[in-house]
């Protein structure tokens, strides 16, 4: 069991939130993946930090914080009270990311930059030896329950390329419609960390596709 799953809360039944999150404790899921969105830098809003304070104080697991807003480093220090394991930003999204990466190191917490579908893999390169995971997003950013966009295969074999020729331990996350049927080939191409929100939430038996995933 070597891949690390995050499963994606913003799946869950958020009426039951507490339960879910209690489910989630009980499986072999290593990270919760926490869909931050600000209705500004993507078409939808979600939940800010009452909400995560409640995740975060009913969690046995570590958060993964994905933070698809405007100027992040506005709210870096916020994000990181929590038992925070990996900080994520976009590429598109910040200015001064170089900063805010270390920032989030500073912190002693895992630094993570997510890029767009649309994003070449080859704008990292720069940062590479400097971050601890690359999220690379198979949908567009905005909502859960999409198709998994198949380029997003190729993306992780040139970034895994990138990563080795610059010596890099950075990891690779893909995010967005990823299940039983894409992992396989996701996990071969270099694929280290896989967060599924609807495979995994909407399935009658959330944590057998956890060890799905944890296995493929
Ligand atoms: C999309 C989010 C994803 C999404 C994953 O903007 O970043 O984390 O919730 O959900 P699924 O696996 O259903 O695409
Ligand atoms: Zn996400």
């Amino acid at each position: 069991m070597s891949n690390i799953v995050a499963p994606s809360i913003l799946s869950a039944d958020f009426g039951s939130l507490g339960n879910e999150v209690r489910m989630l404790n009980d499986s072999d899921a290593d990270w919760i993946h926490i869909d931050v969105m600000d209705g500004h830098f993507v078409p939808n809003l979600t939940f800010g930090m009452p909400v995560i304070d409640s995740i975060n104080s009913i969690s046995k697991k570590p958060l993964d914080i994905h933070l698809m807003i405007s100027k992040p480093e506005r709210y870096i220090e916020d994000f990181l009270k929590y038992n925070t394991k990996v900080l994520t930003v976009h590429l598109e999204a910040s200015k001064h990311l170089h900063r805010t990466i270390q920032e989030i190191k500073s912190h002693g917490v895992m630094a993570g930059v997510a890029i767009n579908p649309h994003t070449d893999v080859n704008h990292l390169n720069e940062i590479i030896s400097d971050i601890d995971v690359v999220c690379l997003m198979s949908v567009n950013p905005g909502f859960s329950g999409q198709n998994f966009i198949y380029n997003s295969i190729n993306k992780v074999k040139n970034l895994k390329n990138n990563i080795i020729a610059n010596k890099s331990d950075c990891k690779i996350q893909v995010d967005g419609g990823v299940n039983a049927k894409n992992a396989k080939e996701l996990i071969e191409n270099g694929a280290d960390i896989l967060v599924a929100g609807n495979y995994i939430f909407k399935s009658e038996n959330p944590k057998k596709n956890i060890i799905t995933l944890k296995e493929i």
